[in-house]
C-alpha cells in the first residue's frame, strides 16, 4: 500500500493508502469515531467504523492521545463536508508511540507558556501554516533573483566592522585578533561581489543587538541582501516592486490552505499586487503633521508613523529621499539636493511596517571618504570598501528584505516571534 502525504490524497480517490503522522484530535459518536491526523503536509479526518475494523483497532480510541505517532491504513474518498475535501476510511491503525500528557492542548494557552514550549508549539496548525508560507516566501525570493541574473554570493557572518551602525553590534572574542562582530547585513561585501559578478545576493541570518521589545524586532533574523552594478535609484525600486509582487503571487498560488487556517484576508494580498506608491521623506513628514503628529523633519519613522502612512493604501509605499543625517554612510547623495540621499524604505500595508531598506550607494571615492571621516569611522577597517571606488567604480544599488517582516505581512501574523522556528529576542534565548 502506497505511503502518501496528506497533501496528495486527492490523487488517490477510491484507493487504499498508508498515512504516517500524529494524532491531532479525535471525536466520538458511538459506533463511529473520527481521528484527525496531521503529517506536516496537511490534516485529514479518518473515519473509524465499528463494523469495518477489528475490535482492537476500534478500541484504539481510548488509547490514542493527542500527538501520539501513528501509521494509518485505509481508503481515501472525497467528502465535501470534510476539511480538505477528503476523508480516509480507516482499516488499520499502527501505534508508533503513545504521547503521554502532551502539554499543549487545543484550548488557549498564554504566550509565554507557548514560547517556553516552542519545540512543541511548532506542531499547532497556525504555526505550521505560517512556516509553510515562510518556505514559499524564501523560495519565491530566490526564484525571482535567479531568474533575473543575480548570483548567490555568500557574505561572511563574522566581520571586523559594522554595516548598519555600531549601536546594535554583537561582539564575540576572536583569538589573537581581538573582537569580531556578527554581521548586521552582508551588503558591504555584496558591493565587492558585484564588481566581479554584476548582480549578487545573499540570504542568511543576521544579528542585531536590538534593545527594542516590539512585535517586529528579533536579535537574529533572516535577511536577503541584493546588489546590482549599473542599477540606479529608479531601477532599484522597480526591481524591489517586481520581486515583492512575485512573492505575493507565489503565496496566493501555493498556500491557499495555510492562508485559510490563518484566516488571512486574501483580498488584501490581491489588492497589494498593483503598482506601489511612492512619497519622499519630506512629503511623509508633511502628511504626518497634517494628521496632528509633531514629528521632526529630521526624524526616522516610528511604528505609528508607518501605520498612518499606509492607512489608506492597499499597496506598499516607498518612502524615498531621506535626510542624509538619519541614514547610513554608504547611501548616495541626491544630485538635486545634497542634503538628501537616494535611499528608500518600503512600508507594507495593514500596519506591517518596513519590510525593505535599500539605496543607491555612494560610488564617488571623495564623497564617501569625507562622509566616513565625518562619522569618525575606523578607516583602516574599511580600506577595502573604499578600494571599490578606486578601481572601476560604477553606479550601483541594492536592498535588504527582512524575511520575517515579509512573512508576517503575507501570513497576517501579528507578532514576529511566530514566523521563525525559534525566535531570538532580548528576553529569549531558549529553547
Ligand atoms: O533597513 P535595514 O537595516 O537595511 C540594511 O541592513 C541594508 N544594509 C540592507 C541592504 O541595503 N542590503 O534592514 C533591512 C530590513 C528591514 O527593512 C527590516 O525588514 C529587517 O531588515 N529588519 C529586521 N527584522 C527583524 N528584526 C530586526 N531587528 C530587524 N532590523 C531590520
Ligand atoms: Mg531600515
Amino acid at each position: 500500500m502506497d505511503w502518501v502525504f496528506i497533501k496528495d490524497v486527492k490523487n488517490y480517490d477510491g484507493k487504499e493508502v498508508t498515512l504516517k503522522g500524529w494524532v491531532y484530535n479525535k471525536r466520538s459518536s458511538g459506533k463511529i469515531w473520527f481521528l484527525i491526523m496531521r503529517d506536516g503536509t496537511g490534516i485529514i479526518q479518518g473515519v473509524v467504523l465499528k463494523n469495518e475494523v477489528s475490535e482492537e483497532v476500534f478500541h484504539q480510541e481510548d488509547k490514542l492521545t493527542q500527538e501520539s505517532s501513528i501509521i494509518v491504513r485505509g481508503l481515501i474518498h472525497a467528502d465535501k463536508r470534510s476539511p480538505g475535501g477528503y476523508e480516509i476510511v480507516v482499516r488499520d491503525i499502527e501505534v508508533v508511540q503513545i504521547a503521554k500528557d502532551y502539554p499543549i492542548t487545543l484550548k488557549e494557552h498564554g504566550v509565554e507558556f507557548l514560547m517556553d514550549n516552542r519545540h512543541l508549539w511548532l506542531r499547532s496548525s497556525k504555526q505550521w501554516a505560517v512556516l509553510r508560507i515562510r518556505h514559499t516566501v524564501y523560495y519565491a525570493i530566490t526564484d525571482y533573483l535567479n531568474q533575473n541574473g543575480f548570483y548567490r554570493f555568500d557574505s561572511p557572518l563574522l566581520t571586523p566592522n559594522a554595516c548598519e551602525g555600531t549601536t546594535t553590534l554583537f561582539s564575540v572574542p576572536y583569538f589573537e585578533l581581538g573582537n569580531a562582530y556578527l554581521s548586521q547585513s552582508g551588503q558591504l561585501y555584496l558591493e565587492a561581489g558585484i564588481m566581479s559578478l554584476g548582480r549578487v545576493y545573499d540570504f542568511g541570518p543576521v544579528f542585531r543587538a536590538e534593545k527594542s521589545k516590539t512585535r517586529k524586532h528579533l536579535t537574529e533574523f533572516w535577511m536577503m541582501d541584493a546588489e546590482a552594478a549599473f542599477v540606479e535609484h529608479e531601477q532599484n525600486l522597480k526591481i524591489q516592486e517586481e520581486l515583492i509582487r512575485f512573492v505575493i503571487n507565489a503565496v496566493l498560488e501555493k498556500n491557499p490552505d495555510d492562508l485559510e487556517i490563518l484566516e488571512r484576508d486574501i483580498d488584501q494580498l490581491k489588492k497589494a499586487d498593483a503598482p506601489f506608491r511612492r512619497i519622499t521623506h519630506a512629503e511623509a513628514i508633511a502628511f504626518l503633521r497634517s494628521k496632528g503628529s509633531d514629528i521632526d523633519a529630521q526624524s526616522d519613522l516610528g511604528a505609528k508613523d508607518e501605520v498612518l502612512l499606509t492607512e489608506n493604501s492597499a499597496v506598499p509605499v516607498f518612502v524615498e529621499k531621506w535626510p542624509k543625517e538619519i541614514k547610513a554612510f554608504y547611501m548616495k547623495r541626491d544630485r538635486e539636493n545634497p542634503n538628501l540621499v537616494l535611499g528608500a524604505d518600503l512600508i507594507a500595508p495593514e500596519g506591517f511596517g518596513e519590510i525593505i531598506g535599500g539605496s543607491q550607494r555612494e560610488d564617488d571615492y571623495d564623497l564617501l571618504y569625507q562622509r566616513m571621516v565625518a562619522e569618525n569611522m575606523p578607516l583602516d577597517d574599511y580600506r577595502w570598501y573604499l578600494d571599490l571606488r578606486k578601481y572601476g567604480s560604477v553606479p550601483h544599488s541594492g536592498f535588504g528584505i527582512g524575511l520575517e517582516r515579509l512573512v508576517q505581512w503575507m501570513s497576517g501574523t501579528k507578532h514576529i516571534r511566530e514566523v521563525i522556528p525559534f525566535a531570538r529576542t532580548i528576553y529569549r534565548l531558549k529553547p
